[in-house]
């Protein structure tokens, strides 16, 4: 199976995901990394790597359906079978979510459908939840509410402010993003009733 990954930024999910990939055998690679963000640190170790990169940048476009279409069109060059959002900024259009529909999954550092959106941690802070964590989703046109692949969970703990929570859920990502993404390429994914059916229930 061939994975394009679009982000924005550090690319830490990235990374998980394309050394797991690499290290696990899976029946697939890593064919591109996209980002729309020409200095995005996960580019460096993409292009390290020998792994394509290209830059869409949304500021190169006058609209979010011609951002959507230049990036579309970057994407089908290299004819993939999943696109992963990892840490990808931007909202896409319907248009974009449709093209992909079924093979675009994205990452969420709440436990949706609580949090969805943008200052997840600070958000499950303030609320004085005492569990937090990410989901791991296909992407539906309707931001943050696809059906949900994979979820973990981490404590919150007293004293923690957002930015030790976000390291703390971040490295739950990096467990759950790798394991959904092989799920995946194994084709062990079920899309029913907008509900995700996980095949053999093997981990
Ligand atoms: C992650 O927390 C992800 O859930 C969110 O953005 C962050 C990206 O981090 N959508 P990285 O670029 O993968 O390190």
């Amino acid at each position: 199976k061939r994975i394009v990954i679009l982000l924005s930024g550090r690319g830490s999910n990235m990374i998980a995901v394309a050394e797991r990939c690499a290290a696990e055998g899976w029946p697939a690679e890593v064919v591109a990394v996209i980002s729309n963000k020409p200095g995005a640190g996960g580019l460096v170790w993409a292009q390290a790597r020998g792994i394509a990169t290209a830059v869409v940048a949304h500021r190169d476009h006058p609209s979010r359906d011609a951002f959507d279409a230049a990036l579309a069109a970057e994407i089908d060059r290299h004819q993939p079978d999943l696109v992963v959002l990892a840490g990808f900024m931007r909202i896409l259009g319907e248009a974009f979510v449709q093209r992909y529909a079924g093979r675009l999954l994205n990452i969420h550092p709440s436990l949706l459908p609580s949090f969805g959106g943008l200052h997840t941690h600070e958000r499950a802070l303030e609320a004085g939840c005492k569990v937090a964590g990410a989901t791991v989703h296909f992407v539906t046109p309707a931001l943050d509410h696809g059906p949900i692949v994979l979820q973990a969970v981490v404590p919150v703990h007293q004293g923690d402010d957002a930015e030790r929570l976000a390291a703390r859920v971040l490295r739950a990502e990096h467990v759950i993003y790798p394991r959904a993404v092989r799920w995946f390429v194994q084709d062990r994914l079920l899309l029913e009733h907008e509900q995700v059916r996980q095949l053999d229930g093997e981990p």
